[in-house]
């Protein structure tokens, strides 16, 4: 059954093709890093959903409400309204975007020495528990990082591994943290139900449970869909009741609540939240805008609404699911089922003759921006390994679907161009690292091919798109 936006287009951003030519040189200057590439070097771009998504018309007028006081803004007070009503969280801290709300965090409740169970790990919400001298322990269940497990719930947490972090050392648990719809195993939802389970248990040993949020919707809509007992519920419903079941929250609001910048960090507890607010001072800004411009909290006061609304929620999981279907078509392999966000392409099943260590999602996506100038992400080894430790788990290329953006013909040309790559797998090489930042590498790491990437011929027929330009990168920078 089609599934029709509900909404229509009213403003258009073009967007071009380079040629073959062109392609390859953007993807050298760029180190084969994907972060790398100039955006007017791209056509679809499905690098990311944060900060990518289209504004609603009701989020463009409510940022002509803007009150850009520096103290006691009234788009502060919309926007604490919003999270209250929409969460039901007693404290609204903003912060420019997800990770300031994870350093002020980190800075409040973890100390050298700290533990932070959590359900996977996302790459900067560890980083800065790390910073603060606090270790992550993973307490995902084992499906969670197995691509072809049909569980419909890989975001649950190992009941019986927290219970044995709890039981061995409460005192030294800063909190647990739970992920909705874990980004980095697929866009993987908890259910209600283990959720529930973990409050019980962060409960008896006095523990503070701390959502990220940032998908939310999207995991709500999930157990409403699949948690026997949880169809006839309102999304909103579902939303508040997994909210509930916390003691606080952080938030990147450039995902869920469409807005291209924003955070919030959410918490119940009085004193705690006290602290945050001269915290947010040193670090963001004052507590009444924490480094948003009042426009933005406007925008993200409407957006938190618009969060709730299930046409638009399940239209855009709807896409994820329409590109997976594509791709599963054309055999490509993909984890499964298909997640919330995006689409993720199992680059070590695709690419079996590239060994881990030689990056084989980072290669399969530099392979697809050639291809067809489609952006995609590593979420593998670059971004996984921790240090130097070994590394054997997930070597997946995010095709990460922004919200409201594109239509069906873009999403069938994307699964046309990796299907493209499908076919020619046994061109991709393996890639060799040459520059390696100490932090957070996959953002600014570079490559180069251990072998001609993609070079024989067969072109994709997409040649009456293509626009003969030099890319963006080797024009002149007069400009720029
Ligand atoms: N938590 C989760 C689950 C995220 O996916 C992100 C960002 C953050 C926290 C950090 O928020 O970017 O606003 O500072 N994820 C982006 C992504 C970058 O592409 O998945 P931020």
């Amino acid at each position: 059954m089609t599934l029709p936006p509900p909404y229509k287009n009213k403003v258009v951003e073009p967007i071009a093709l380079l040629d073959e030519a062109g392609r390859r040189a953007a993807l050298e200057t760029a180190g084969y890093n994907t972060f790398l590439l100039r955006s007017d070097d791209v056509f679809v771009d499905l690098l990311t959903d944060s900060g990518t998504s289209a504004l609603s018309q009701e989020q463009r007028a409510a940022m002509e409400l803007g009150d850009e006081s520096y103290a006691g803004s009234r788009s502060f007070f919309r926007l604490e309204r919003a999270v209250q009503e929409v969460f039901g969280y007693r404290h609204v801290i903003p912060t420019h975007q997800g990770r300031g709300a994870e350093h002020l965090l980190a800075k409040l409740l973890v100390t050298p020495g700290a533990l932070v169970p959590s359900n996977l790990y996302f790459t900067t919400s560890r980083a800065h528990v790390e910073l603060a001298g606090g270790t992550w322990v993973d307490v995902a269940i084992r499906e969670a990082c197995d691509p072809q497990s049909l569980n419909p719930f890989k975001g649950d947490v190992d009941l019986e591994a927290l219970d044995h972090v709890l039981a061995a050392a409460a005192e030294r648990v800063a909190f647990v943290r739970v992920e909705a719809c874990l980004n980095m195993a697929g866009g993987q939802p908890f259910s209600l139900g283990n959720l529930e389970a973990v409050r019980d248990l962060t409960t008896r040993y006095g523990v503070p449970l701390i959502l990220d949020a940032t998908r939310i919707s999207e995991n709500a809509l999930f157990v409403k869909d699949r948690e026997p007992g949880c169809g006839n519920f309102e999304l909103a419903e579902l939303i508040r009741r997994i909210a509930s079941l916390s003691d606080g929250a952080v938030f990147s609001s450039k995902k869920d609540h469409f807005v291209p910048i924003g955070g919030v960090l959410a918490l119940n507890d009085d004193t705690l939240a006290e602290r945050a607010r001269e915290l947010v001072v040193v670090y963001e800004g004052f507590p009444h805008y924490g480094g948003l411009a009042g426009h933005d909290m406007e925008a993200l006061a409407q957006g938190i609404r618009e969060s709730t609304d299930e046409r638009v929620v399940r239209h855009y999981v709807g896409q994820s699911a329409y590109l997976g279907g594509l791709l599963l078509e054309a055999g490509v392999p993909i984890v499964v089922p298909i997640g919330a966000h995006a689409v993720f392409v199992d680059a070590k099943r695709m690419l079996p003759h590239v060994p881990q260590h030689e990056f084989p999602a980072q290669a399969l996506a530099a392979a697809i921006y050639l291809a067809g100038g489609v952006r995609s992400m590593e979420r593998g080894i670059v971004s996984g390994q921790h240090g130097h430790d070994p590394y054997d788990g997930l070597e997946l290329v995010r095709l990460t679907l922004p919200r409201r953006v594109y239509g069906e013909e873009h999403l069938r040309y994307v699964a046309e161009v990796v299907a493209s790559v499908h076919a020619r797998r046994d061109e991709v090489p393996g890639l060799r690292m040459t520059y390696e930042p100490e932090v957070l590498r996959f953002f600014q790491a570079r490559f180069e091919p251990l072998a001609p990437l993609l070079q024989r011929g067969r072109r994709l027929n997409v040649a009456t798109l293509e626009v003969a330009v030099e890319p963006s990168s080797a024009r002149s920078t007069a400009t720029s």
